[in-house]
């Protein structure tokens, strides 16, 4: 058993491989958090670090009166309460019916059992019964009722534990829900870094490191969606760790919308991390005897550096977060026509641009934006899912026979969250777009956002969309979103329930995508938000691919696909080679180089290839060929970041290998030329030291390579790039 209730001195033990997480009932029945870290001998018991002691200030449960050394202000909690003596980030906040805001929890029962806790309606990761185990551990205010079950989810080989909480009105009352997080984790110490991945439109997930401070630091979103402008993973990690060595703590957030991740250091130099929804504009109402369940975190603990926690969460969202028939199976390599023509498409060209593309061996061609009701520009349309024959010149049945026959698949875009003034869709229910009454709104693209709190809404899109996906034989989705959100409001729902309209999105969303994901299994599904505005474990439990950004500057991308790599698989990162000059930078790179940029993602195309010259199109043609062939690399094997893109503006390299250590890919990326420029050596990684290795024609021993590293080619022009095929060789 991988958790394990020691009765006598009532710890909890929590073991995975290579990690241990401690809890134990304390005094009065409070959660106390004892350790999460390397792994302990299963006995031990780490409640005397706990630190009994009289501080002012810090006041005492009343059942402590006489001691004041047992004191919630500094003990640390495994799940804060609000209004109960414990002045730091709490993760629990309630209203009462007689205005009073106290959650004051105690332990009541708890139940310990294999396999994987359930969350219906919401993604989580899942596990065989052989796999791993699942601890409840049930909470009571006994004055108001108020229960809460604290899950806790343990895979042992991956290192991962997971939370999530179920808050349930067991009181007589209504009690309204200002705050749930999903995770709370103390730690005693303060010598950490914070890790997060900010960004925008067009630049997401740059990697941001630093120091924690006395006080709060957060990340977070209101947009309804998780965002380009933070992403809901976050690492805490001691100051010296480095990729190859150090304490790492991961939190992901399985959830697609609001979040808030909170650290805070306190006034004994302790450290608490929160994570769950965002309590700005949230509240929810629980009638007695509701109970509502909140989204999962999962969390993995490595002392072996930022490498090895970036591929644990790799193979954990590979094996237990991806779901369906694609989740394994090898992506076709596609042509999407949105840089290449953008609204000013018909039929004949998408069948032209499918004839060059069959012809390069690639596999799909993807029709984005502009085939439907009326949408020559981003300003209408939005909601009309028919297809616009007259724009195509034909039927979508024919269009798709006809790219078909040619030997591609056929993928297509939605934008199914969306609605615009200027649609049918709008004249007819005006009321399914989430509006303030009396208020004009804040639009964005000329577009606003359906009221997927309501299932008429969902069931109206599930149809419309299910109409054209019987009626041609289309096999990939391309599931966008393109707005932030604001002036959130449901004509569905009455004025007490109007804070629950953005967690209650998300969730029809997800029981949109579960409905149509089950539906058409066969069809692959690829997540999109303006680019990378919902890049999160929770869409890609129904989507395995997202498209990473809207910038498809290769050079850019460095920087985007680092900071993704560290939380996400790099088989789940949509990339494309695109147009020179780059329509989003204006800046002139080599084909090559965007090819060896976008390999490292689901690869695929993004620009008018009937406008190719020869010699471009015999490049595209073997970086077709050399993808098919590295394919398995990229989607199951380990990745490896060498030399990151920031603090070096020479050179950035990665390197994908396959779990049996035998055959990789070694790729580097030139960012700055230099005269008289010093050697570039490169250590590469995950390789057995005690085999040999060929690399562009000559031979290596494992160790060579890892330690003494590789000696890079002087580049000859600007933004030139290497892919490094690693092969090993036997007997020799
Ligand atoms: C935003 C996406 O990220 C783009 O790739 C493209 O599909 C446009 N939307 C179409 O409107």
């Amino acid at each position: 058993m991988a958790i394990v209730y020691n009765e006598e001195i009532k710890v909890f033990n929590l073991e995975t491989e290579y990690s241990t997480y401690q809890m134990k009932v304390g005094e009065f029945g409070f959660l106390l958090h004892l350790y999460y870290g390397e792994k302990l001998e299963a006995d031990s018991d780490l409640s005397y670090l706990i630190q009994r002691a009289d501080r002012g200030f810090s006041g005492n449960p009343y059942e402590a009166r006489y001691d004041r050394t047992f004191s919630l202000d500094y003990f640390p909690q495994e799940y804060s309460c609000f209004g109960n003596g414990d002045y730091r980030a709490d993760s629990i906040q309630t209203i009462h019916a007689d205005g009073s805001n106290v959650t004051d929890l105690r332990y009541k029962s708890h139940k310990i059992y294999p396999g994987k806790y359930r969350l219906p309606g919401l993604p989580a990761m899942f596990w065989k019964e052989e796999e791993g185990d699942s601890l409840e551990i049930t909470m009571e205010d006994p004055v108001t009722g108020v229960q809460v079950v604290l899950y806790y989810g343990v895979l042992e080989k991956g290192d991962v534990i997971t939370r999530s909480v179920r808050v349930m009105n067991g009181g007589q009352t209504p009690v309204e829900l200002k705050k749930a997080m999903s995770l709370c984790l103390d730690m005693n110490h303060n010598q950490l870094d914070f890790i997060h991945f900010y960004g925008r439109h067009t630049m997401e997930r740059q990697m941001e490191r630093g120091p924690l401070h006395h006080g709060k630091q957060s990340i977070g979103s209101l947009r309804g969606i998780s965002s380009h402008h933070h992403n809901p993973f976050v690492i805490l990690c001691d100051r010296q760790a480095t990729e190859e060595r150090g304490d790492c703590y991961g939190m992901m957030f399985l959830y697609s919308g609001n979040f808030l991740a909170e650290v805070e250091v306190d006034q004994i130099h302790q450290t608490r991390a929160i994570m769950g929804i965002h309590p700005e504009q949230f509240s929810f109402r629980l009638e007695p005897g509701e109970d509502l369940a909140l989204p999962e975190v999962a969390m993995i603990y490595t002392h072996k550096g930022l490498s090895c926690l970036s591929l644990k969460f790799h193979d954990a969202i590979r094996q237990h977060i991806m779901r369906g028939e694609w989740a394994h199976k090898r992506r076709p390599i596609l042509i999407n026509n949105w840089e290449a023509t953008y609204f000013d498409f018909n039929g004949q060209k998408l069948v032209d641009i499918a004839r060059d593309a069959k012809e390069l061996g690639i596999e799909m061609l993807v029709m984005d934006d502009g085939w439907f009701g009326k949408r020559d520009s981003d300003n209408s349309g939005l909601g009309d899912w028919v297809v616009n024959e007259d724009k195509l010149g034909c039927t979508l049945k024919e269009l798709v026979t006809q790219v078909n026959s040619l030997g591609l698949k056929f993928g297509m875009w939605f934008e199914p969250e969306m609605i615009c003034e200027d649609s049918n869709l709008y004249r007819a229910h005006p009321d399914w777009m989430m509006r303030v009454p009396g208020r004009a709104g804040n639009i964005a693209r000329e577009q606003f956002v359906l009221d997927y709190t309501r299932k008429e809404v969902r069931d109206y899109i599930e149809q419309a969309m299910s109409r054209i996906l019987d009626s041609a034989n289309i096999e990939y989705i391309k599931w966008d979103m393109n707005r932030s959100m604001c002036n959130v409001f449901s004509a569905a729902l009455p004025a007490e329930r109007q804070g629950e309209i953005s967690y209650r999105y998300v969730l029809g969303l997800y029981e949109l995508l579960e409905r149509l994901t089950s539906k058409y299994p066969y069809i692959l599904f690829e997540g999109c938000s303006g680019g990378g505005g919902r890049f999160d474990a929770g869409m890609l439990y129904y989507t395995p691919q997202i498209w990473c950004s809207d910038d498809t500057d290769a050079i850019e991308r460095l920087k985007i696909q680092y900071g993704t790599s560290f939380g996400y698989p790099i088989g789940a990162v949509g990339s494309h080679v695109s147009a020179c000059p780059n329509h989003q930078t204006k800046r002139i790179t080599p084909i090559e180089t965007r090819g060896t940029v976008a390999m490292a993602g689901t690869f695929g195309y993004e620009l008018d290839l009937t406008k190719l010259t020869q010699e471009e199109k015999k490049v595209v043609r073997q970086q077709v060929e050399e993808y098919k062939k590295y394919d398995h690399l990229v989607h199951e094997g380990d990745y490896y970041r060498l030399s990151g893109p920031y603090g070096n503006d020479r050179v950035t390299c990665w390197q994908f290998m396959d779990k049996e250590k035998k055959n990789g890919l070694f790729c580097a990326v030139y960012t700055r030329l230099q005269a008289n420029p010093a050697p570039l050596i490169i250590k590469l990684k995950g390789l057995d030291k005690k085999r040999r290795y060929e690399i562009n024609g000559r031979i290596y021993s494992g160790a060579a390579l890892m330690y003494g590293g590789l000696l890079l080619p002087v580049p000859e022009s600007e933004y030139q790039s290497f892919r490094f095929e690693i092969q090993e060789k036997e007997n020799l």
